[in-house]
């Protein structure tokens, strides 16, 4: 029997423990176990090949919303598990690794954004998707790069706004929709904070023909911006956009050659997608060790042993849960908006 198994992975040329063989061993549990695969833009190549969907944060919390499996697997961070758990509450959410969490949702806590309430009596909160379920629970929106533009513009313009928890996404936010009553909380992502004006000068030095794709997060996107705004370099050729804005724009640009401010994760997609195209990181170290802790071998232990389950309390889920559903109402058929001193922003799915 034993032989008989090692002799069929040697003629099919592929081994129980390749990538080919974990991820036709995770396809057929998954189809034993009525389980969707969902995979973030910045998980590893093999893990975006074995998964359902590949998406970004909205997408992803779409697809988890409306799939008709009974398991979700979820290969990307643990708020976005959450957030699968939270809107699909009668489904079996499972993190390949609990270990994956995110630098951005640990800036604030529940506690912390309470505090912060109580010193804005009726201002809104919006919060982006990259939060702990009880941060959502205290929150009146959600939204994610892809739509937070269009969910802050919903909101009447005379109203106080508390954006929480990106600084870089939130100064993005602030400009384009010109809001005053708008208060940012200094959180950051350590790895878009990382892609610094720097690196990114270096690269278009390198490039000058490749046009920019640059993720609202990124530490380089306000200076890029702001440049832009005041003339200092030519708004022409930079685009920011959500991961899947990102996805998008090559097939829509008449441009080669592409410089992109965000984890290098995403790269893999992007180059299998335009084959024609070329695709430089404005940084090589902006890597997320949280999206590349799950492995091909961790997603089958996932299935096998049904672990990690994640559940969110129902009382903080039926909170956040509302905050959460208009963020997934809101955007996909909106065209790119032309803003002052961008010459694109992709509202996203
Ligand atoms: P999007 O996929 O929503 O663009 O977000 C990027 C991100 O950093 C997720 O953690
Ligand atoms: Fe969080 Fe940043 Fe990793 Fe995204 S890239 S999951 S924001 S730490």
């Amino acid at each position: 029997m034993g032989d008989a198994c090692s002799r069929l992975h040697v003629d099919s040329g592929m081994s129980a423990a390749s990538p080919n063989g974990l991820a036709s061993r995770i396809k057929a549990l998954a189809k034993e176990r009525n389980a969707v695969i969902l995979a973030h833009n910045y998980e590893r190549p093999e893990v975006q090949d074995a998964a359902d969907y590949v998406g970004d944060s909205l997408g992803l919390s779409r697809e988890a919303a409306k799939t008709s499996a009974e398991v979700i697997v979820f290969c990307g961070v643990h708020f976005m598990a959450e957030t699968a758990a939270i809107l699909s509450p009668n489904k079996t959410v499972l993190l390949p690794d609990l270990a994956a969490g995110c630098s951005l949702a640990d800036t604030i806590t529940a506690d912390q954004l309470r505090a912060w309430k109580a010193e804005h009596p009726g201002a809104v909160v919006v919060s982006y998707v990259n939060t702990s379920a009880a941060v959502k629970a205290e929150s009146d929106y959600c939204c994610t790069s892809g739509n937070a533009v269009e969910i802050v513009k919903s909101i009447p313009s005379d109203q106080e706004i508390l954006f929480l928890p990106d600084i870089f996404l939130g100064a993005h936010v602030r400009r384009v929709t010109g809001r005053q009553d708008f208060h940012i909380w200094p959180g950051e992502c350590h790895v878009h904070a990382g892609i610094t004006p720097f690196s990114l000068a270096r690269q278009r030095e390198e490039h000058p023909g490749a046009e920019l794709l640059v993720h609202p997060e990124c530490g380089c996107a306000t200076s890029v911006v702001e440049a832009m705004s005041a003339g200092a370099i030519p708004s022409e050729g930079v685009q920011v956009l959500s991961t899947e804005g990102m996805i998008r724009r090559p097939a829509e640009s008449g441009k080669r050659e592409f410089i992109v401010a965000t984890e290098t994760g995403i790269l893999y997609r992007l180059r299998r997608a335009n084959p024609d195209k070329t695709f430089y990181a404005a940084s090589d170290r902006a890597e997320c060790q949280y999206m590349k802790m799950t492995t091909l071998p961790k997603v089958l232990h996932s299935l096998e042993a049904m672990q990690h389950h994640i559940t969110v309390p129902e009382d903080v889920a039926a909170r956040a849960r509302l905050a959460l559903e208009r963020m997934v109402a809101v955007g996909g058929s909106a065209p790119q908006q032309q803003l002052a001193g961008v010459a694109g922003f992709d509202p996203g799915e």
